[in-house]
């Protein structure tokens, strides 16, 4: 009786304490007297993405339909306070002209514990400074045109994957097709090896490491809550986000590579190269991120080791295949969906081919304006982040007196200003004539971040877009697409992944060869 009145008490203190934390911070809205939705214990007002029931962007988005005049309000992830911004003014004091006071992403205090998140995407402050100076020019529109070479043999391997594929069954998940083919890009551009990904065997090292990236289950979906929300406790609990498999693979890789090139950078001039040419320096040179407030030249030198280049080569393998992949499809799921669009993209694509005398060149990025319209319309639709984050990185003050402090989270909800009808209309519905040349202007600056914005915007931005256009080309010159027989002709996202994707169905896509397919078959020189 006494121990169980003792496990009794000792259960009450631990619930008390619990419910203590989880309150402490649920004042700091209040006391700056900015506009707040009550939020729950422990949940805040996140419960829906926290329980993994709802795709973050969307449960933003009805969190800021609750405050349509506010150009930013006050929430709770978990039990964080958070500030979300909500008008495009905002936006772009966080984004671009205060960008040193919000130059972090999230939690950057914690970004050290795992090799894999060492990397520019999580990095902050002086670090984050000189690694995007120096890895700037690997992505300057000279660098692309000059590997687009390599980007077009991947294009020749995709065009032969689709036939073999299509013989066996004409309804291809497009997602993996698109992962397929843009790790082979990837792969080939950044790091000078074949990924054989697109061959006729299924086993393949690459995909196996991708799959172990964006594991989509929810202990995964929960990890990444976990160490969102609570990185202190998620790392002291010892527990990491990625298994160390990763790293080691990549370390190895890299190695290889170096050591195949005699560790001196080849005539390729690729990443590996930029790597191998960070190793013989062994410092990176770069500005303080503090000279934008200072106004001072104050340089910052960063030891150079292996960790900081396997964890960004990580980086661009996985920033560099997934993205581009999920826009492929869903840019596929949606000309499926609507045969009038898929029409015109396709007549554009058969007079680019006949121009081009069957040969696909860099200038295919800027040649075909509709099907970049078609691109950035499914990129408004299916954001690759549906929420944006940044984190206060010194006290900050906004226009109207509002003082907050540093390590407050910020979060942009791009998803809700991508489909607010006040900035895009009829937003549920597949327009790509917004994004014509001659519509552009009518787009309201820093409503629309398919890329992000300011000095973090996505540093392969070109990358992206030569993979895109290039692996579109490709298989629109030769299939039409349709829905697959039990394809749902609306999606319901998936709550579990910070990147947009489908819930449990994936988009099967039936490819119907088109009439005169084979004369647009693409020239191999
Ligand atoms: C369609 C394809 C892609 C989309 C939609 C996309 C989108 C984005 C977005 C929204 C961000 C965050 C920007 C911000 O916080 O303001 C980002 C960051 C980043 N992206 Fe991409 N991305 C794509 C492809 C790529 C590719 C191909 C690479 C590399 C090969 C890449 C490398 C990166 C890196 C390194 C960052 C972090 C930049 C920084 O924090 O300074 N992305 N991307």
């Amino acid at each position: 009786m006494a121990a169980l009145l003792l496990f009794v008490s000792l259960l009450t203190v631990l619930i008390s304490l619990l419910y203590y934390i989880s309150q402490r911070k649920f004042g700091y809205w209040e006391k700056r007297n900015v506009p707040y939705v009550k939020p729950l214990p422990l949940l805040g007002n996140y419960a829906k993405y926290m329980l993994q029931k709802q795709y973050p962007g969307q449960m933003l988005q009805e969190l800021c339909k609750r405050f349509p005049d506010r150009s930013y309000f006050g929430a709770f992830f978990g039990t964080e306070p958070v500030l979300v911004v909500n008008s495009p003014e905002v936006v772009k004091d966080v984004f671009t002209k205060d960008f040193y006071y919000f130059n972090g992403r999230e939690i950057s205090d914690h970004v050290e514990n795992e090799i894999i998140t060492r990397n520019l995407f999580f990095a902050s402050g002086d670090k984050w400074k000189v690694v995007r100076q120096n890895l700037t020019a690997l992505f300057s529109s000279s660098k692309m045109k000059k590997m687009f070479y390599l980007l077009e043999k991947c294009n020749h391997s995709l065009e032969d994957m689709l036939t073999y594929e299509t013989s066996k069954n004409n309804v291809i998940e497009a997602r993996d097709l698109g992962a397929r083919y843009t790790m082979d890009c990837i792969c080939s551009c950044a790091f000078g090896v074949d990924s054989m990904v697109m061959g006729k065997e299924t086993n393949n090292v690459f995909k196996t490491m991708a799959e172990q990236i964006f594991e989509a289950s929810n202990t995964r979906g929960l990890k990444m809550i976990l160490r969102a929300a609570w990185p202190s406790l998620f790392y002291g609990m010892k527990m990491q986000l990625f298994p160390s498999t990763i790293d080691e693979f990549f370390s190895k890789l890299l190695k290889g590579v170096f050591e195949s090139r005699n560790h001196k950078p080849s005539p390729r001039n690729d990443f590996v190269d930029l790597v191998l040419t960070f190793k013989n320096e062994e410092n990176l040179i770069g500005d303080s991120i503090s000279n934008s407030k200072t106004g001072k030249d104050t340089k910052i030198k960063l030891k150079v080791d292996d960790d900081l280049l396997v964890a960004q080569c990580i980086l661009f393998f996985a920033a560099g295949f997934e993205t581009s992949a999920t826009t492929i499809s869903f840019t596929l799921f949606e000309l499926a969906k609507n045969p009038a669009v898929q029409e015109k993209v396709i007549a554009e694509i058969d007079e680019y081919v006949a121009r081009q005398k069957n040969k696909l060149e860099y200038e295919c990025v800027n040649d075909l304006p509709y099907l970049d319209a078609a691109v950035y319309e499914t990129l408004r639709m299916y954001p690759i982040f549906g929420i944006l984050t940044r984190e206060v990185m010194d006290d900050y003050q906004f226009a109207d007196g509002v003082k907050v402090e540093k390590g407050l989270r910020v979060h942009i909800p791009v998803y809700h200003f991508h489909f607010n009808p006040d900035y895009f209309r009829d937003p549920e519905e597949y327009k790509p004539e917004r994004f014509l040349p001659e519509n552009k202007k009518d787009l309201k600056p820093y409503t629309f971040f398919p890329y992000g914005e300011g000095p973090r915007i996505c540093i392969g931005s070109r990358f992206a877009k030569m993979q895109v256009m290039a692996g579109l080309i490709t298989i629109l010159k030769e299939y039409r697409v349709e829905l697959g027989e039990d394809m749902p002709k609306s999606l319901n996202l998936d709550a579990r992944t910070i990147l947009i994707a489908p819930r449990e169905q994936g988009l099967n896509i039936k490819f119907i060869r088109r009439e005169g397919s084979e004369q647009r078959k693409w020239v191999r020189t």
